[in-house]
């Protein structure tokens, strides 16, 4: 590790030769790893009396920003870059490649959806936003093959990967890997979106965007199709001085798990449910007593990361999770959430936004929500369709047989209609035909070993179907 002596290269070089990335990537694991050795034994937890609901100057409602347009802004949009976190492989769907290559609508996948977002964006506001993806080694080959349609768009579109950091023996705490170069076989691991601040510096694109007049990068997970760039927040961003903003939006009972916006000595940080010491956990779930959640759409001024970063002030909760790989070895992995950064920022607060601006896939019954026509799309950006009557968006619960997307897609011939349902619940063996109508409340219940076919066409209004129906 001493051999390279990363501090010793010129601030200049832009992009890092392989090996000394690596390097730089074994230091910040190194980081990482004396961290929770040290927690470890310690046994430093957040003290569970200091934490109190954010004062009112820390969390601001949206509807109380000066409301400013896109016309308004091309001077501030010219000094925004757009990140998508697009490391995660989505493995509650059962995704094998990027999450991001899903297809969801009229054949285009989230990473289309969202290059056509931003060139509208730069159409309309004659400004040059570039869309920068933050890969991992588990995404970047399949991302590159469907961004390369895009090389004659006028768009700039740029990529780096984040850190790859070894896996660690559950019980010797040992590294796992043993050849650098081989990344199959569960060795190897992205470290969390948490990772992004050292990636993308490390990468020469914070300089590089600098360079070229950049000043704040709005980042958000790439299956957020609510997070679009907002010119009110922008404009808030510079007006307020504050390096980071984190959009919150208000929690609801299905929202048990986001992270929350706490005060801490005075400080605003973001709680993880991974913090909360086990007799708090039903306290952190509960919508009483923290009412918004983290939608990970975060405004971060480009400057303060490059300091962060090179004065090597970070120290981001760790979050621990638990894994086997392939060959059956039971390991950990030390991960950190991007938006545990707040705390190292100056007058970082968070800012209440419509729950519009939070549409993530996260199961395959998101999914199926966005890919039916309660939505409608133009230029990249989904919406509730006006002909939907109702404020709410329906409750959905797929069972197993829909988890993964493979059999998700298998198992509906289109996407049924849905603009006046409420409430669907599938279990078991349950097939779709063409253009379906789910009304009301439809309930399908197929028992172990029944199947249901539900014919194309038929329209269930307030239904209960189960047992074995094949028509
Ligand atoms: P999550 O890990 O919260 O959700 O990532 P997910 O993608 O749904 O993954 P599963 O289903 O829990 O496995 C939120 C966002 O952060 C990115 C993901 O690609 C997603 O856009 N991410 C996650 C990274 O970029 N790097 C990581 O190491 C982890």
């Amino acid at each position: 590790k001493q051999t390279i002596q990363i501090e010793a290269l010129p601030q200049h070089v832009p992009f890092l030769t392989t090996i000394q990335y690596f390097a730089k990537e074994m230091d910040g694991f190194y980081r990482l790893f004396v961290r929770f050795l040290e927690e470890r034994y310690r046994k430093t937890k957040m003290d569970w009396n200091k934490i109190r609901s954010p004062a009112p100057e820390q969390v601001i409602p949206y509807r109380e920003l000066s409301s400013t347009s896109l016309d308004q802004s091309s001077d501030l949009l010219s000094k925004l870059a757009v990140l998508k976190l697009n490391g995660g492989l989505g493995t509650t769907m059962g995704c094998v490649g990027p999450k991001s290559a899903i297809e969801v609508r009229d054949g285009m996948t989230f990473l289309d959806l969202t290059v056509h977002q931003i060139e509208h964006l730069n159409e309309v506001s004659g400004a040059q936003v570039p869309l920068i993806l933050m890969n991992s080694f588990n995404t970047d080959r399949d991302t590159r093959k469907i961004v390369q349609k895009y090389n004659r768009h006028s768009l700039q579109l740029l990529t780096f990967n984040q850190s790859r950091y070894p896996r660690i023996l559950n019980d010797s705490l040992m590294p796992v890997p043993n050849d650098p170069t081989d990344n199959t076989g569960g060795a190897w691991y992205p470290p969390g979106h948490g990772d992004l601040f050292e990636a993308f510096v490390n990468s020469g694109l914070v300089d590089q965007l600098l360079a070229d007049g950049k000043e704040y990068v709005f980042i958000s997970n790439v299956d957020n199709l609510g997070a679009t760039v907002d010119p009110t927040i922008l404009a808030h961003m510079a007006s307020s001085g504050a390096e980071f903003l984190m959009e919150v939006t208000n929690k609801t009972k299905a929202d048990i798990k986001g992270g929350t916006i706490i005060d801490y000595d005075g400080g605003v940080r973001l709680l993880e449910i991974a913090q909360v010491p086990s007799e708090h956990v039903d306290d952190f779930k509960s919508i009483k007593k923290f009412k918004i959640f983290n939608t990970n759409n975060l405004w971060v001024s480009l400057r303060a990361i490059k300091r962060v970063v090179e004065s090597n002030e970070l120290s981001m909760e760790i979050i621990v999770n638990h894994k086997s790989t392939d060959a059956g070895q039971k390991v950990i992995q030390l991960e950190t959430a991007v938006g545990a950064a707040i705390k190292h920022f100056n007058k970082a607060h968070g800012i209440n936004v419509p729950r519009s601006r939070f549409l993530p896939v996260k199961s395959t019954s998101d999914l199926f929500l966005i890919t039916s026509d309660l939505y409608s799309l133009e230029k990249g950006q989904l919406s509730v369709n006006p002909k939907r009557m109702f404020q709410t968006v329906p409750l959905v619960k797929l069972g197993d047989d829909f988890k993964k997307v493979g059999n998700f897609l298998a198992r509906f011939k289109t996407p049924p209609h849905i603009l006046e349902l409420d409430h669907l619940t599938v279990t078991g063996d349950v097939t779709f035909g063409a253009d379906v109508v789910l009304q009301g409340t439809v309930i399908i219940v197929a028992n172990h070993g029944n199947r249901i076919d539900i014919p194309s066409g038929a329209i269930l209004n307030d239904k209960v179907v189960s047992g074995n129906l094949r028509i």
